[in-house]
């Protein structure tokens, strides 16, 4: 099952998609190394990529927020830290399962879950707001 970005994920605001879509890539590529059981150290690089990625695109995207005045900032901020702690998870658990597979594809469920979740119900509303302005 590759993960991939669709139109209807599009929140309408450019990088924000664009961002979105570099995400989508990289969550598909640690998902492919987990199933094709790459070594635990390469694994182990492609979730700190994934992390850093992921701080890297919700820090731009608060930024954004705050420039445009958005009113639900402090709930995004929120939702962020708490994806960031999830990751953070998924690498303890994988490092202490071993390198278990297992953990690469559920966490793999989890992040792309939470991800496309998130973006409908979250990071469209930001769209809207900005096409208001
Ligand atoms: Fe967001």
């Amino acid at each position: 099952m590759a993960i991939k970005w669709t139109p209807d994920l599009s929140v309408g605001v450019d990088h924000i998609d664009e961002q979105h879509q570099v995400w989508f890539e990289k969550a598909n590529e640690l998902f492919e190394a987990g199933k094709q059981q790459r070594a635990k150290e390469y694994i182990n690089q492609m979730i700190d990529f994934l992390d850093e990625y992921t701080k890297y695109h919700f820090s731009d995207e608060e930024k954004y927020m705050a420039e445009i005045g958005y009113p639900e900032l402090d709930a995004q901020k929120k939702a962020h830290a708490s994806f960031i702690n999830d990751l953070a998870k998924l690498k303890k658990d994988y490092n202490e399962g071993g390198g278990n597979l297992l953990v690469i594809i559920n966490a793999n469920k989890m992040i792309i879950n939470w991800l496309t979740n998130h973006i409908k119900t979250m990071d469209k509303k930001i769209g809207e707001y900005a096409k208001n302005l």
